[in-house]
């Protein structure tokens, strides 16, 4: 078994900080040890990584990544293959990406096409949620073999009515049935009932441009939508899990339900922290440009952005995923020229989210364990893959990442590696960046050149939600 020894860095967990070196043994971590203690001293390998001067952290776990999905009239830009080389890229080692129950479809199905697309593909280990678009008595049975095999959380919509759309009472079902087998729900908490509503006014009115996507889709909406699925979870008696959190009305919610004791659990995204409704109001040359910044939950006023720091500060907020959902601006976005409500929802950022964090840990926002805490730690608790993944201990998953935490780059659709054109962050000039990146002790990716291959990734079954433990 091929031995690797990274050496002299500062290993960076959620529960600390220490000057050590780490042996890895074929694909899992074996051992730690002080740095220049006897025991370190004392270690041989195939392969030494010097990491002085830099941190060594888990990868990343991405919990919210949208591969190939069809959605909005056309198909998430990234591949699994272009997309997981991304995330490697960006020190991210492990994505749970969404399955997709089709209406009139069996989960069985959805699952084996997201199977079949993501096998022999991945550059990084992944795994999958299901999102149930059809709740029926069958699907509800299905739900149980699916937490047998691995698939242990759900997404339902509150929106996108027509297209993903739970009402209340298929919700109801499906979080009584995840009560019961384990399979944590997760919601896409949006009133988008009330939103076709005003997405109608807004275009008879002859509001046509991008930013019109965030004011129809009102803070409000999300604010009780979030109540609602609070409220569904504790009738149920289920533990919830909302994604894409944007607005501080909606953390409000989740504030309020886990000072209540309840269950309930949010993450938010690198858009809503560093993005807002300035940039869905970009116009450029044609008034178009907002399309870039079009997804849902909307990006918010830049005030919000307050608010979901102090969440994940606070723990009212535990998880910061992409809900990386690429599309092209053009021929993808463009499909909503003249009609804002034809725009694809959905922003890349697979490859951007460890170094933004880290930014906002140079920023002050969060402490660098915070930092590993929500892009690594929890999402890994959260959704049953800890320790393999999320952390560095003998026995995890030898997912590591050396970071200079003092390399400088500017972030540019030029030098990304997802399969996007354009970048969301465009010019932003970040602190920190993934040297080395290993995945189950392959390195991936080191000092600038990709190494890695399509199909070393492998499906990760993953137990039931541990952040209840
Ligand atoms: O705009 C978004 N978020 N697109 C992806 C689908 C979803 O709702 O997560
Ligand atoms: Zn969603
Ligand atoms: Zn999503």
């Amino acid at each position: 078994m091929t031995r690797t020894l990274i050496r002299g860095g500062l290993v960076i967990t959620a529960a600390e900080e220490v000057a050590a070196d780490v042996l890895v043994e074929g694909e899992q971590v074996v051992a730690l040890a002080a740095t220049g203690s006897a025991v370190a001293g004392s270690w041989t390998a195939e392969r030494v990584i010097d990491a002085t001067g830099c941190y060594v952290i888990p990868g990343g776990v991405d919990a919210h990544t949208h591969m190939e999905l069809p959605f909005g009239g056309t198909a998430a830009s990234d591949t699994f293959e272009t997309g997981t080389r991304a995330a490697a890229w960006g020190g991210t080692t492990t994505i749970v990406d969404f399955a997709v129950q089709s209406v009139g479809a069996s989960l069985r199905a959805g699952l084996d096409s997201w199977h079949a697309k993501a096998e022999g593909n991945c550059a990084i280990d992944y795994a999958f949620h299901m999102i149930l678009s059809d709740v029926t008595e069958d699907s509800l049975k299905e739900m149980d073999l699916l937490v047998g095999e691995g698939i242990t959380s759900f997404k339902l919509f509150m929106a996108y009515p027509g297209v993903f759309y739970s009402d209340d009472g298929r919700i109801l079902r499906a979080m009584q049935r995840g009560a019961e087998n384990g399979g944590l729900i997760m919601m896409h908490a949006e009133n988008g009932i009330a939103i076709d509503v005003l997405v109608e006014q807004a275009l008879a009115a002859g509001k046509t441009a991008p930013r019109y996507h965030g004011e129809v889709r009102r803070e409000l909406l999300e604010a009780e939508a979030t109540h609602r699925a609070i409220k569904l979870a504790q009738v149920a008696g289920a533990p919830l899990y909302v994604v894409h959190v944007s607005a501080e009305s909606a953390v409000a919610e989740l504030a309020a339900a886990r000072d209540l004791g309840l269950p309930v659990f949010g993450e938010t995204c690198p858009q809503y922290l560093f993005l807002s409704t300035d940039n869905l109001a970009e116009e450029g040359a044609d008034g178009f440009e907002g399309a870039k910044y079009v997804c849902s939950t909307p990006l918010r006023p830049r005030e919000h952005q307050a608010a979901l720091w102090r969440g994940l500060r606070t723990n009212d907020l535990q998880v910061v995923s992409t809900d990386h959902c690429p599309f092209c601006f053009t021929g993808q976005k463009e499909l909503g020229r003249g009609d804002f409500s034809k725009i694809p929802n959905g922003l890349p950022g697979v490859e951007n989210r460890m170094d933004l964090l880290h930014q906002a840990v140079v920023d002050g926002h969060v402490s660098r364990r915070r930092w590993i805490e929500i892009a690594c730690a929890t999402p890994a608790r959260m959704f049953g893959l800890y320790p393999r993944k999320g952390t560095i201990a003998p026995g995890s998953d030898a997912d590591l990442v050396v970071y200079d935490p003092q390399a400088v780059q500017t972030l540019s659709a030029a030098t990304h590696h997802m399969n996007v054109d354009y970048s969301a962050y465009e010019g932003r000039r970040i602190t920190g960046r993934a040297r080395t990146v290993l995945s189950r002790g392959t390195v991936v990716i080191e000092d600038g050149a990709y190494l890695g291959r399509a199909g070393h990734g492998r499906f990760q079954p993953r137990a039931t939600c541990q952040y209840l433990d």
